[in-house]
Parts: C-alpha cells; structure tokens; sequence
C-alpha cells in the first residue's frame, strides 16, 4: 500500500527515477499477538465494564457539577477534576502551609498547576493503569491508597485507614475538609487553642487588630467532612466528660464495604446505591453482607440505625440553640431542598454555613431564620438600597474560640451526612463536650 502511493506519487510528479537500491536485511519476527478482541471482552461486555459504566451514571462523580464550574482554578481541583488529582498525587504535593520569608505571612501549597486544572472525574481518576497493557492486571489499580497528610491540618496530622488494604485513603485523598486558616497569619486555624484557651476570634469590629477570623456566610468547613469524621480527627476537641475515641467502623469498615459493597463488584447494585454509584442510601445489604453485623440490620434496626441517628440529631439540635447571640442563631436554616445539600438531616434545615447577611451568595437569609446578623465590613457596590438599610438594623456578630469551635463541629457533624453512622462516638464526643463547653 504504502509502495503503491510513492509508485503513484512518482508517476504524477513526473520526477526521473533513479536507480533500485539494494534489499534490507529481514526484520526480527514480532511477539505473537493475542486475539484482541478476546482481551477487550474480557473487561467491555454487559457485566463488566458496560454495567460498571451504567452504575456510575447514578454516581454523583459523574452527574455532579463541580468538575465543570471548578475546571482551571488550581487550589480547588486536586480534589475536584481528574488531571488536578492526579498530578497532586503524581508529584506527591506537599500540604504543608509555607511561610513567605519577607511578609511572615503562610500560605497553602495543596495545589495542581493549571495545565493539569481540568478533567471530569471518570473511571481513570481511581483507576491509573486503564488500557496500560489491556490485561485483566490494568483493573482496579487504584491511584493512590498511601497515607492522607490532611490539608487542614498543613500536613501535621495523617490519616490512614488500614482497613481492606488502605483503600479508604484513595476517598479521604479528596473526602477531607479544607483547612480554616488564621487571618493575622494565613497559617492554619490552631483548633487546640479554640479547644482549651479562652479569647475571640472575632470581636465585633471589622477594623479590630486582632480579629483572626471575619466572619461571614461562607465561613464553612468545606463539604468532604466525612473523612476527618471517619478516621477521628479533624474536630475542636473541648476537654469534657466524653473521651475521643471512634467506633469500630474506623478500623474495621472501609469506605469501599459500606459505599459499594464488599468488593465494588457490579453485583452489589441495590436501587440506586452499591457497586459503582458510591452512594450507601438506603443500602442495608453492605452492613450485613461484610459479615461484620451478626443481626440483620435495616431501617427499623433501633440498635444500629433509628437511635443512634436519633442522638446525633438530637446533639445538632441542642448545639444549634446554643449557638445564638440575644436570640438569633449563629447557624443557618435553608428549607430548600434544591439548594440546600444538607435537608432534611435536622429538622430545621441547617445547611452549616453562618447565618450572616448576604443578599447575593444567601438570598434566603431572612426567609428561614427569623433574623440574621450583619454583614461584616464593607458591603460589595451591587448591593441596593434596600438591602444596605437593612442590613444596617441587623445586630453585630461577635465570636468567642468556644463558639468558633463548637460552630466547627457542627459543621464536621452535619456535613458527614450519616447522623453518626460513619463514626458514633467520635460525633457524639464532639456535640456533647461542645455543648457542654458553650
Ligand atoms: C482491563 C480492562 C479493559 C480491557 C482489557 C480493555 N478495556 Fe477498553 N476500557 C476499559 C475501561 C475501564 C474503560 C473506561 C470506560 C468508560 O469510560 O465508560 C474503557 C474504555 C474504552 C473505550 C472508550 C474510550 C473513551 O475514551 O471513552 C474504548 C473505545 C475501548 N475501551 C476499547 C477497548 C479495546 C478495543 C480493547 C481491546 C483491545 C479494550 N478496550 C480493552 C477497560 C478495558
Ligand atoms: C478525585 C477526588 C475524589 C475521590 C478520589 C473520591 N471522591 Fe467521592 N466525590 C468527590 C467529589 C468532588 C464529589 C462531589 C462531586 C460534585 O458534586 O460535582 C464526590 C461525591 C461523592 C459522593 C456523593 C455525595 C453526595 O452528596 O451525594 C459519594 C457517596 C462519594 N463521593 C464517595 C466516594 C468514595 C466511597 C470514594 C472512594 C472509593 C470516593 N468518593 C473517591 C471527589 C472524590
Ligand atoms: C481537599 C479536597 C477539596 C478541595 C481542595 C475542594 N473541594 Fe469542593 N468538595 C470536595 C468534596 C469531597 C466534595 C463533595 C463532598 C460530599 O458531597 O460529601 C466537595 C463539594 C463541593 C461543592 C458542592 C458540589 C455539589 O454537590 O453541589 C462545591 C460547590 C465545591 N466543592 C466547591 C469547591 C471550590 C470552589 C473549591 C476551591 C476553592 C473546592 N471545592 C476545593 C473536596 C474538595
Ligand atoms: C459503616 C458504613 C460506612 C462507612 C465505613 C462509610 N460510610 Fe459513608 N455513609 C454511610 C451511610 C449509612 C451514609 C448515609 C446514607 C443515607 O443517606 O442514608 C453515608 C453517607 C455518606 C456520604 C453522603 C452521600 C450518601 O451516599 O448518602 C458520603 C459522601 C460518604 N458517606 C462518604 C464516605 C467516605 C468517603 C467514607 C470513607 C472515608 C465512608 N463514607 C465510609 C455508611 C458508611
Ligand atoms: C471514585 C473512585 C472510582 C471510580 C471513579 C471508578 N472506580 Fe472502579 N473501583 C473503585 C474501587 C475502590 C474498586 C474496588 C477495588 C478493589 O476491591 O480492589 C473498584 C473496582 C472496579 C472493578 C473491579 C470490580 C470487580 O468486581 O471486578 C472494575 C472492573 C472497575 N472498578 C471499573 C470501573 C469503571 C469502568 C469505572 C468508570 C465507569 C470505574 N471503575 C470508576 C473505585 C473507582
């Protein structure tokens, strides 16, 4: 074929041909193939990799949005796009908070570059060698199961769930808070110093020299809570009657038993849980099927599922009503389900964030808690009139470490989701010494 087109090239630009050159010697033989399409079924057919493919389409690793609207901002996608988590991992980057030699000031390195800022989270985020040799060897092959230096912590803590080969690791990697961080320094917030010293982090007043945190709507622990809950570190942990201890899911489970079954195998699909949609909504099979409960437990188990919550529940409540200043909440209510990640699991709907005046990024401030506090500072130029005077009537926030600390295990607490299912004693701990403390 490829003579026939010089031949045909030749004979059209009409060049004079030279004389033959002399034969090559012959090639070395190839390696005998294998059937290639023989090894492409072994992993593309209708129980393998098709239905793995049809599950994942329920996962919110696939549906969600964030891989899209986070796409080029580099300190966001490590955990959001496939190439950031890649590269965090590739390069091993550093979570420790670095200190500018000049200024004093720190900042936090735990980033991607922005060549490597994109990439929705598909099956080769956890699984780095699809397609490598077209073996059955390239699957799973998990990116990362190493031990998490937690970027909240700037590194100083690790976790590293042993459990079914470390494998909780490659969750945690991106299913870990972000780090709060200390105004005056940009060094991470010292949550033992809000545990056990007395003092506010924020004053009242937007000018105040020694505010370390100002405090606004978005002042949050950032949604991947589960992992600090699940591995028992990542509260304020006030001194109090109950010890910090975890259950034994964190050293027996893996995110992995209870989010896609005993393996992640395609047979483990229940509803629209198991297997590779990674959820454990109303999947009771995992909890059994481990072998690790001996009585069959399900939605109505009182022992293992309807109290436990119940208590959890209970604590957010309590803590919440604790958390006000002359009447008005510091948490915020969001009773709409469209926006609020977090409904339903209180009965008022709290979704974590502050109840701070913000027309822009919390339109629904005055609709679901009675009141709200003022915004602090200077309010952006697009807000109007109306909303600067009202804004003007509302009361000044102010912050004790106690209540900084508590509002933070609130945070840890409500944003698990699980109401204590993924680490019982950890979060009861952190509730009951909080509200003790406040
Ligand atoms: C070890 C398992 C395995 C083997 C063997 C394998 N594949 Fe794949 N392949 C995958 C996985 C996993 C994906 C990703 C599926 C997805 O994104 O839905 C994939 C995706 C693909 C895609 C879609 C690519 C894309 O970018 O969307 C094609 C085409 C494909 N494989 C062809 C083949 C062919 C042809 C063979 C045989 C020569 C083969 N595969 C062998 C696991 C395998
Ligand atoms: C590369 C980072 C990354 C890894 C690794 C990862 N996740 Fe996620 N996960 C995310 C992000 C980001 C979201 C939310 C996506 C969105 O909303 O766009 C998410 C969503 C989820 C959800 C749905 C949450 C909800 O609110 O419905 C579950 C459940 C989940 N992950 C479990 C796991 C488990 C279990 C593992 C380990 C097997 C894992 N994830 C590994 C980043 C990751
Ligand atoms: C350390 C990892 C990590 C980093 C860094 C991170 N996120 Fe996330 N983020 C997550 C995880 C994990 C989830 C999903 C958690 C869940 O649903 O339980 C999430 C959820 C979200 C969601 C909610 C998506 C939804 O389901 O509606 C938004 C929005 C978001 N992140 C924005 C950001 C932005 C903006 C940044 C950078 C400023 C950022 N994230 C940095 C881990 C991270
Ligand atoms: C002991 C079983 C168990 C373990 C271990 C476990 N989870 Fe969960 N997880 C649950 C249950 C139960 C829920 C609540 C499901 C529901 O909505 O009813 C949940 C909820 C979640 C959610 C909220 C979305 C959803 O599916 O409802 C995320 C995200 C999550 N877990 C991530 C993780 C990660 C990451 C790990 C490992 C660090 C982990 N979980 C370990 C049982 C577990
Ligand atoms: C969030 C991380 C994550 C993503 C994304 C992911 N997987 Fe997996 N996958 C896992 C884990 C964890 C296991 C279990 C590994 C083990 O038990 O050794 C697994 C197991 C598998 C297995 C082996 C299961 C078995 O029983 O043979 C296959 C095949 C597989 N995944 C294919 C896929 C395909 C195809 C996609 C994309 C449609 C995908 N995975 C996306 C984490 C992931």
């Amino acid at each position: 074929m490829f003579l026939a087109l010089i031949v045909l090239f030749s004979a059209q630009s009409c060049v004079k041909q030279g004389p033959m050159g002399l034969t090559g010697a012959n090639g070395k033989d190839g390696a005998s193939g294998t059937d290639a399409n023989e090894t492409c079924k072994m992993c593309h057919n209708p129980t393998k990799v098709d239905l793995i493919a049809e599950q994942f389409t329920l996962s919110k690793h696939e549906y969600g949005e964030a891989s899209f609207s986070e796409a080029g901002t580099i300190g966001c996608d490590p955990c959001h796009t496939q190439e950031g988590f890649k590269y965090v991992v590739k390069n091993n980057v550093s979570t420790a908070f670095v200190q500018d030699p000049t200024t004093k000031k720190y900042s936090n390195p735990y980033a991607t570059i922005v060549s490597a800022a994109y990439g929705p989270l598909t099956c080769g985020t956890c699984h780095s060698e699809i397609h490598n040799t077209y073996t059955s060897s390239d699957l799973p092959s998990l990116t990362t199961v190493a031990a998490v230096p937690m970027t909240m912590w700037g590194g100083t803590k690790t976790i590293d769930l042993k459990a079914d080969g470390g494998k909780s690791n490659l969750c945690i990697k991106c299913h870990q808070p972000r780090p709060f961080t200390n105004a005056l320094t940009g060094n991470v917030l010292d949550y033992n110093a809000l545990a056990t010293t007395t003092g506010v982090v924020y004053d009242g007043n937007p000018k105040g020299a020694t505010n370390i945190i100002k405090p606004s709507y978005r002042t949050h622990t950032h949604y991947g809570t589960v992992g600090a809950i699940v591995g028992g570190m990542g509260g304020v942990e006030f001194p109090g009657a109950l010890p910090y201890t975890s259950s034994a899911h964190a050293t027996v489970a893996s995110c992995e038993n209870c989010h896609m079954g005993a393996k992640g195998a395609a047979s483990d699909l229940v509803g629209r849980a198991g297997g590779h949609t990674f959820s454990a909504a109303g999947n009771f099979t995992t909890c059994n099927a481990t072998g690790c409960h001996a009585t069959e437990i399900t939605a109505t188990n009182t022992t293992f599922w309807v109290n436990p919550r119940a208590e959890i529940k209970t604590l957010l409540a309590t803590l919440a009503a604790k958390l006000t200043i002359n009447g008005v909440e510091i948490m915020n209510r969001n009773g709409d389900s469209a926006t609020n990640l977090w409904f339903g699991i209180t009965t008022q709907n709290y979704d974590g964030y502050l109840n701070v005046y913000d027309p822009i990024t919390n339109p629904g401030a005055q609709t679901w808690n009675s009141s709200s506090f003022k915004y602090v500072g200077t309010p952006p130029a697009t807000w109007n009139q109306a909303q600067l005077d009202y804004n003007a009537t509302l009361p000044v926030l102010t912050l004790s470490n106690a209540q900084m600390g508590a509002l933070i295990n609130f945070q840890l607490c409500l944003r698990e989701y699980s109401l204590g299912i993924h680490n019982f004693a950890y979060s009861k701990a952190l509730l009951t010494n909080s509200i003790a403390k406040l």
